[in-house]
């Protein structure tokens, strides 16, 4: 289950005179995700939808507002303490994907589960590979993958551990139909097999329509909710603050630990 309540997030815009200095990137944005479901963020560019992702990862810290993951403040966490969470609890696919260069597409899907003392790391990473379609690409490096590839590998990177949240920017932007349903098909199985609550930012319009709930952000803020008619009582809500309103990438974040260490040292 994920909460927001009231989540700001200003920044200092670079290279801005002294009055237009301030720039409010998300704006009063409330929501809540139970878990074992799904919700699409949808919304122009610029619209703040990879920055929702990345307060919900964890990854930045709003100006004001909570963030509630499982019970879990992750708001009140230090980023240490964040950082070790997210490694447990959340997967995110990033827009630009962010593997390890220097580590092949098994490699690259091993890491979480390395990370995490996992048993049986190889088998359970290639079987996840060969899930997203790409048993053939094993040992490949994502320079020999192309974009569909990569981002297949980004998502079976994401979800090997079966995490409570899975955050997943334009995962279906690079792919065909064929793959598109496949990827389609792991996210939503993860949500009602495995009780993860799934956040998807697309503008793919028959993916959001999936969901179980669809909100559209504009100019930082949530504009528009809607619910899917088959959405019960404990279906995905937003609020709309006193103005209307509303969405994440960074590198992937890399632990410290022994198990995974001479994998780390190869991350750039
Ligand atoms: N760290 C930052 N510092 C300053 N401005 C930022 C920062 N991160 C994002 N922005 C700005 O915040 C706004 C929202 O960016 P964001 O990446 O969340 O948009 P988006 O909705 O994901 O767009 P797209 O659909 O193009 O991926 C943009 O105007 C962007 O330039
Ligand atoms: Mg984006």
């Amino acid at each position: 289950m994920i909460e927001l309540q009231d989540i700001t997030w200003r920044v200092d815009a670079p290279h801005a005179s002294a009055e237009s200095r301030g720039l409010t990137i998300l704006d009063n944005v409330s929501m809540t995700l139970p878990e074992a479901s799904t919700m699409a963020v949808v919304g122009p560019s610029g619209s703040g939808k990879t920055s929702l992702m990345m307060m919900i990862g964890g990854l930045e810290q709003p100006s004001a507002g909570s963030i509630v993951i499982n019970g879990q403040t992750i708001t009140a966490l230090s980023e240490d303490a964040r950082a070790d969470f997210r490694r447990h609890h959340i997967g995110i696919v990033f827009q630009a994907f962010h593997l390890a260069p220097a580590m092949s597409a098994l490699e690259n899907v091993m890491l979480p589960l390395l990370l995490s003392h996992a048993p049986n790391a190889e088998k359970v990473a290639t079987q996840r590979l060969e899930q997203v379609g790409l048993g053939h690409r094993l040992r490949h490096f994502p320079s020999q993958l192309s974009g569909g590839e990569k981002q297949r590998c980004a998502l079976a990177r994401a979800t090997v551990m079966s995490p409570a949240v899975v955050l997943a920017d334009e995962p279906t932007g690079n792919l065909d139909d064929e793959n598109s349903t496949l990827i389609t098909d792991l996210l939503f199985s993860l949500a009602r097999e495995e009780g993860s609550s799934v956040l998807l930012v697309t503008h793919d319009a028959s993916l959001a329509a999936n969901c179980d709930a669809i909100v559209t952000m504009r100019d930082g803020r949530l504009t528009q909710h809607a619910e899917a008619a088959s959405a019960g009582p404990s279906a995905p809500t937003a609020s709309m603050p006193t103005s209307m309103s509303t969405s994440m990438s960074a590198p992937m974040p890399v632990p410290s630990d022994g198990a995974a260490s001479h994998l780390e040292g190869r991350i750039q």
